[in-house]
């Protein structure tokens, strides 16, 4: 079987490359374009850093620039204290003067959808932005993708309810107007939220194994993950860090290690609940509803946390 086309939209930021390089080391994927949002970096900042990813890796794949802004909420600070001020862990980059490819990341989303109906898949691990203004370009890719995989959010179905308020995730908050619209159109969705990524968490014996054994790769994934780890200890009392991005992209190429629900998924875009994401499954029956006539979401509740961190070191060993 061919190797499963995805385009990766992303906001590199250090779990974004540690997905990168997952995506571009596993057989069974073939990256056919990086598109770039703002979130943990400017959009020159996340740009630059998957140029850079890119390059030094030598990954035969175009990356775009994408949006500069959310659709309709105002920009905020990125989370430098999470990624570092250059989005990598703060680590000592000489960055190469490689420029983004020409266009811009929707209408590359677009194009290639529809180039190839039925056979590309979208990992999207960053705000919804692109994608949203890809669906406004053309609503038809929503016919033509394989599938949407979405890192964001949060179902409650355990205590991980929100990262940057007490019922939002980073990426959903960021561009709530953009999730709601992606998560209403009619395109398979997945959610892959904190309910599982933040039992995915990488702890130091294992980033230390990667390092040991995947090459150039291992080295730089513990180079820009220290900063990382040292704010997932210090300001939230985990040992290790979660690899959001990367659970993902583990989702297109092993959903078996994910326990899921159905069902209609909208978000909240204003308030004190913005970007709180909610799914309603298939069985439910309420009185009349903003989830009536939507299309359904499979959403992430469970996850073999182990299956998914054994096979990251697995992909990246053997990459080597
Ligand atoms: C998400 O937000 C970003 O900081 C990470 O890269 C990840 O995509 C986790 O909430
Ligand atoms: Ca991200």
């Amino acid at each position: 079987m061919s190797p499963r086309k995805i385009i990766f939209d992303t906001d590199p930021g250090i779990d974004d490359a540690m997905a990168i390089l997952f995506a571009h080391l596993h057989p069974d994927l073939d990256l056919v374009g990086i598109t770039t949002v703002l979130g943990n970096g400017s959009i020159d900042t996340t740009t630059r850093n998957a140029l850079y990813i890119r390059d030094r890796f030598a990954i035969d794949t175009p990356v775009l620039r994408g949006a500069a802004s959310a659709l309709l909420v105002p920009d905020e600070e990125p989370p430098t204290f999470v990624h570092g001020d250059d989005g990598l862990g703060n680590v000592k980059i000489d960055h190469t003067d490689s420029d983004p490819a020409p266009g811009s990341a929707a209408q590359f989303i677009v194009d290639t959808v529809m180039a190839s109906p039925g056979e590309v898949s979208i990992v999207a691990v960053g705000r919804l932005t692109n994608l949203a203004i890809a669906l406004d370009i053309e609503p038809r890719i929503a016919d033509a993708v394989a599938e949407v995989i979405v890192m964001g959010g949060a179902l409650g179905s355990n205590e991980y309810t929100g990262n940057v308020t007490p019922v939002a995730e980073a990426n959903i908050y960021g561009d709530p107007h953009a999730a709601d619209m992606v998560f209403t159109a009619a395109w398979p969705t997945v959610l892959v939220g904190l309910d599982v990524t933040m039992t995915c968490v990488m702890r130091r014996p294992q980033m230390q194994r990667i390092r040991g054994q995947s090459g150039d790769a291992g080295e730089f994934l513990w180079d820009i993950t220290r900063f990382y780890e040292n704010y997932y200890r210090e300001r939230r009392g985990v040992l290790g860090f979660p690899v959001h991005d990367s659970c993902a992209v583990i989702y297109a190429v092993a959903p078996e290690l994910f326990g899921t629900v159905t069902g209609a998924l909208r978000v909240v875009a204003e308030g004190i609940s913005r970007g709180q994401t909610i799914l309603v499954p298939a069985e439910r029956t309420f009185p009349p509803s903003a989830w009536d006539d939507q299309p359904h979401s499979i959403g992430c509740i469970g996850v073999d946390s182990d299956g998914v961190l054994a096979l990251y070191e697995d992909i990246l060993r053997r990459g080597a």
